[in-house]
């Protein structure tokens, strides 16, 4: 996921860098979490990029190696880390599949990659990733068993041919990284970090043998829940569920968590209390939202991105009031709910 620059290194503005440098940095909350997570003696960061992610391990391993075959970005990687006054990094210029390289590496006690994607790929797979992750694996699995490599989020986890602890990151409530901890680094089967409140959240026993299904209402308490994406991603609903003490709105494909009093959790990106219940038709539609005193209504139903905005403004030429108003629909029911701040 390409990072956004107000998310990189505090020192970024110091930095040599090219837009495609930033456009594939590790944003500085996410290098540091997996640095604490992966803190050694000695790492190898195979495709170290511009450096963002070796920077990080620098600070929490005595020795890194950041290997890169291109020879520009490794100059980069190179002078900004003399900028950085960072001086435990041995960079070397080549391919993380050559032998060679694979010599210059052979003491690390954990290999870490985030390899290139295609920056204009429709869907993410795993044919276009560089190194090859399979090749990869079987050329570090000679140095140690215990490798983490970064995928695309949104692979499908069963064409991912390793075994590891899958750990689904968010930033601000959005889906950013999923990283493969295989060997001694996997904790969990499957996990989820929020960050910047590095809240966790991982398969356990109890939601493993409840076949990993949240608890089901089909009516709403007094609060409802847009859930975070990774969670969603990761499968983790029951466990949510079970931590929070939430339900899942049965409501078609759409997931809504419900309780009865307000919850406060990181794993949930926006809380919302329910004003009204009615009928999904028009009429009574607009009666409630009048009753609400709403001023404007966003629309969290299926309706056509291109008709969007001409459903929205037919409902607010006919509202007078000053709240911001959220419309769920689903099965012939309507539910009105306003951002609890
Ligand atoms: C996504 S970027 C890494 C970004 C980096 N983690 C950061 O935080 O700045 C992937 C890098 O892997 C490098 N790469 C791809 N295949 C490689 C290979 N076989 N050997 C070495 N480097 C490779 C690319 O040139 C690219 O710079």
């Amino acid at each position: 996921m390409p990072a956004k620059k107000g998310l990189l290194h505090p020192l970024v503005k110091r930095l040599t860098l090219t837009e495609e440098d930033i456009r594939w940095a590790t944003p500085i909350s996410v290098a540091e979490h997996r640095a604490k997570r992966l803190r050694c003696k000695v790492i190898a960061d195979l495709g170290c990029g511009a450096g963002f992610q070796a920077f990080a391990f620098a600070k929490q391993c005595k020795k890194v190696y950041a290997v890169e075959k291109g020879r520009e970005k490794l100059d980069r990687a190179k002078e900004n880390a003399r900028r950085l006054g960072i001086t435990n990094i041995i960079f070397i210029h080549g391919d993380a599949l050559d032998e060679h390289v694979r010599e210059k590496v052979d003491d690390s006690e954990i290999i870490f990659c985030d390899p290139s994607r295609l920056p204009e790929e429709q869907s993410r797979s795993m044919s276009t990733i560089q190194p090859d992750p399979k090749q990869l694996f079987n050329v570090c699995q000679v140095i140690t068993k215990d490798i983490a490599i970064e995928f695309p989020p949104q692979i499908r986890t069963e064409n991912i041919p390793f075994n590891g602890e899958k750990e689904y990151l968010s930033i601000q409530g959005k889906l950013n990284r999923l990283t493969l901890y295989c060997g001694g680094l996997k904790k969990n089967e499957t996990s989820v970090i929020v960050l910047p409140e590095q809240a966790v959240l991982f398969t356990t026993e109890t939601t493993k043998s409840s076949l990993s299904k949240p608890r089901l209402v089909n009516e709403q308490g007094q609060f409802v829940y847009d859930v975070n994406p990774a969670v969603t991603k990761a499968g983790l609903l029951a466990e949510l569920s079970e931590k929070t003490g939430t339900a899942c709105l049965c409501m078609g494909k759409r997931t809504l968590f419900t309780s009865k009093n307000l919850v406060e959790s990181p794993f949930f990106c926006c809380t919302y209390r329910v004003l009204a219940v009615c009928p999904s038709n028009n009429d009574a539609v607009i009666s409630k939202l009048q009753e609400c005193h709403a001023g404007s209504v966003t629309l969290r139903c299926t309706i056509p991105p291109e008709e969007y905005w001409t459903v929205r403004r037919k409902y607010e030429a006919q509202l007078n009031g000053t709240k911001r108003i959220t419309l769920f629909e689903w099965d012939g029911k309507a539910l009105l709910v306003e951002k609890v701040a």
